[in-house]
């Protein structure tokens, strides 16, 4: 048996950014580009949240970030603007340790419900975000350039114990950084 990788998290820097560009090219029908990714670091970091996985400290393989959304008087939401993982290391993980990281750190900033837009024919994206507690709500049709449909999913309760509990289950071992 091939023994798995430590996978590691910790916040996005603008160093990031080309990276994360090439990254993107090699896994998205419309890639954000390297000045999309720097933007989103000018953004007030109480509305932002992005983080990099690295396998055994060495590379950036993957990125996910959340944008917040204060509610009047209600728990803040999370949008899930992307998340990416390098072909070469998929299926091991990372994309679960940084949703893991990032629900984490949303728990503490008060986040009580996650949504997101995902192709209607990812199936892989749609497999690793039920595993998270999220389900269908409805579709957007003809929502990407083109012509594909988004899949809407929604999670609600995240700050209860029951998800912090079912997200303990999705990890094996706490992972270093992506703390605040
Ligand atoms: C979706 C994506 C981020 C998953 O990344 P990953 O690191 O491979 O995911 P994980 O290893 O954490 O997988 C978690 C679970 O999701 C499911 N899954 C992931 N990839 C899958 C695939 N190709 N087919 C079926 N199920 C899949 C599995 O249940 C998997 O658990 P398992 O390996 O124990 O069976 C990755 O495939 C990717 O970067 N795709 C292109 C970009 C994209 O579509 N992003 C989503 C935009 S909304």
């Amino acid at each position: 048996m091939s023994s798995m990788p430590t996978i590691s998290l910790r916040e996005m820097t603008l160093d990031d950014a080309p990276a994360m560009a090439a990254l993107e090219a090699q896994v998205s029908p419309e890639p954000w580009s390297e000045e999309l990714f720097a933007g989103e670091l000018d953004v007030n970091a109480a509305e932002r949240h992005w983080l990099v996985a690295l396998e055994n400290g060495g590379d950036v393989v993957g990125f996910g970030g959340l944008m917040f959304v204060a509610v009047d008087g209600d728990p803040t939401e999370a949008h899930l603007m992307n998340i990416a993982v390098d072909p070469a290391h998929q299926r091991k993980g990372v994309a679960t340790h940084l949703l893991h990281g990032l629900l984490i750190d949303a728990r503490r900033r008060d986040t009580n419900s996650l949504t997101l837009e995902v192709r209607s024919d990812n199936v892989a994206a749609h497999v690793l975000y039920r595993r998270f507690g999220l389900v269908d709500v409805g579709t957007r049709p003809g929502y990407y350039q083109d012509g594909a449909d988004a899949l809407i999913m929604w999670a609600h309760g995240i700050l209860g114990d029951a998800y912090g509990e079912h997200l303990a289950t999705l990890v094996e071992c706490p992972v270093d950084g992506g703390e605040r």
